[in-house]
């Protein structure tokens, strides 16, 4: 495990977008596994700026995204689609069927994990995953829990998730209860995982995911094992270490 240690978010999330442009320079081709909430915006914000200054080039790119909300389409404001479409897809020039995210308004559960892991197989993996890092140390919306799930699950969230989330969201009721995710073992197989981390309210949580034991109460903490992972946190995430 690295750390690079960023003075702040914006720093955070320049270096983060030196890592994945590097990917797409040296590899065009490469799958990445994205992640959306607040953590990740700076980076991609970086990453379309590089575009536009024709400094990247993300034709070739794949995509497949961490995590979708049970029963949002594609078009609700809150959907993580509609997000990276927003903070990502629309601003850069990857091709959109390039782009893949679990589908929230499936119904059967079991087709579309299936149907998902098939996809991730199907690209050959992630070559660089991105993650942030949940307040209760879930990565993707892989929830703490008495094990971890390999594959991609539907997941109950947890009250700690629905609070966090809930910023986003007129009220409460309308958070949805239920999401799509990549599981463990799909994160753990990428070639390479970067996590963002910003802000002292996440600076506990980075100390137990990452100087404290492996364990799937912190499904973070996976990552220590990880042969290629770095955690990209500012200051103040790195307080407590
Ligand atoms: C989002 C995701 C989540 C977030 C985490 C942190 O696709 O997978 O694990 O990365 O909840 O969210 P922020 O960055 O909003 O603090």
């Amino acid at each position: 495990m690295e750390i690079i240690r960023a003075r702040d978010y914006d720093h955070m999330s320049r270096q983060a977008a030196n890592i994945l442009s590097a990917q797409v320079i040296l590899h065009p081709e490469s799958v990445l596994g994205l992640a959306t909430g607040s953590s990740p915006i700076g980076a991609y914000r970086q990453l379309i700026e590089w575009y536009d200054k024709g400094d990247v080039d993300f034709r070739r790119v794949h995509t497949v995204n961490l995590d979708e909300y049970v029963g949002l389409g594609p078009e609700h404001p809150q959907s993580y689609a509609r997000f990276m479409r927003e903070n990502f897809f629309d601003r850069v020039n990857i091709p959109r069927e390039n782009t893949h995210i679990p589908d929230g308004t499936n119904p059967d559960t079991e087709y579309e994990c299936a149907r998902y892991d098939a996809l991730i197989r199907g690209l050959g993996g992630v070559d660089l995953q991105l993650l942030g890092l949940g307040p209760n140390g879930h990565i993707g919306f892989n929830e703490p829990a008495d094990c971890f799930t390999k594959g991609t699950h539907r997941v109950e969230l947890t009250e700690a998730t629905i609070r966090a989330n809930r910023r986003f969201f007129d009220d409460e009721a309308d958070v949805p209860r239920f999401a799509y995710t990549m599981g463990i073992l799909d994160i753990m197989q990428a070639q390479r995982v970067v996590m963002v981390v910003s802000g002292a309210g996440k600076a506990k949580i980075v100390h137990e995911a990452f100087f404290g034991p492996v364990t799937p109460r912190v499904p973070a903490s996976i990552l220590q094992l990880h042969r290629n992972f770095t955690l990209v946190a500012d200051e103040e995430a790195l307080s407590a270490c």
